[in-house]
């Protein structure tokens, strides 16, 4: 393959990748760090690296929304420096933590304001934002900047996971639910942190960004042809994680 050649063998493996994508707020981040957290692999937070480069644009001042600004932006994508460090839980209920270094600074907290939710559809949609992505996150997926060396497999989550970044996964999940239990975990969510946002506006703000996300030319979110359906409108999260640890498990049983 194209990427194994550019970057050599000394980070190639052959890891077992779990592909998931799906609209914000169906709980492709949670689902996943728990699957992964379950499988013993390690957990690669796509959406955190758009908003990582969000974060940098805002801070030089350069508007995502202005197309003049895109070959600057890209600038930054490709010279940025990003490590996703995942801690297992200590308790087996518990979610592990995903810290988020951007050039060696934790911005973590920073990169989930709501400024940022709303700056990133202008990154996203940023072809050369997605090239400099795309490259590191398939080294991610072939072993590079892992904190667990020994991993056997990634699970790493997105919009276009599935369909460009590892179209070949192993297992490919199209997690959804429903617009308004989407909209709810959400507002209980920031309930939960004491964030201000009414239900209202989280619901319009997400079906726009749904919209931005399903729409735009390059890599949009739909769902991979092979890819496993799992509507968690009506599921509890145990459920769901543990269909998808049984898909999993069930593959690496062929696998092997
Ligand atoms: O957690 P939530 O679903 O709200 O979003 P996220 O996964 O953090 O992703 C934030 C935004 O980054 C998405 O709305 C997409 O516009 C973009 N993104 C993308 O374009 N491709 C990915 N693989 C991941 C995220
Ligand atoms: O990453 P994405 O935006 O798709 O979703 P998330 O950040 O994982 O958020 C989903 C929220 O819904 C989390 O607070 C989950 O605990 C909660 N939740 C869920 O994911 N699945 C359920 N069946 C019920 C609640």
């Amino acid at each position: 393959m194209e990427y194994i050649r550019r970057f050599g063998t000394t980070t190639s493996k052959t890891l077992f990748r779990v592909a998931i994508d799906g609209p914000a707020a169906s709980g492709k981040s949670s689902t996943a760090k728990m699957v992964a957290q379950r499988l013993g692999f390690n957990y690669i937070d796509s959406g955190a690296m758009y908003r990582s480069v969000t974060l940098k644009a805002l801070r030089e001042r350069l508007d995502p929304s202005l197309s003049e600004n895109d070959s600057k932006i890209a600038t930054l994508a490709q010279s940025i420096s990003l490590q996703l460090v995942t801690t297992p839980s200590t308790t087996p209920n518990a979610l592990p933590i995903t810290r988020v270094f951007m050039d060696s600074e934790d911005v973590s907290e920073l990169i989930r304001t709501s400024d940022i939710t709303r700056n990133i559809g202008g990154i996203a949609k940023n072809p050369e934002v997605r090239a400099a992505l795309l490259t590191k996150q398939r080294a991610m997926g072939q072993g590079e900047n892992h904190r667990d060396q020994n991993t056997k497999g990634i699970v790493m989550d997105g919009r276009d996971v599935t369909t460009v970044v590892f179209p070949d996964a192993e297992l490919k999940i199209y997690l959804q639910a429903d617009a308004k239990v989407r909209a709810e975990r959400r507002y209980q969510e920031m309930k939960a942190k004491n964030l201000e946002g009414s239900y209202d506006t989280i619901l319009k703000e997400l079906l726009e960004r749904d919209h931005a996300d399903m729409t735009r030319k390059i890599s949009p979110l739909k769902k991979a042809k092979d890819a496993i359906v799992v509507d968690t409108s009506n599921m509890t999260f145990d459920e769901q994680v543990e269909r998808i640890v049984s898909l999993a498990q069930e593959k690496l049983k062929f696998d092997n």
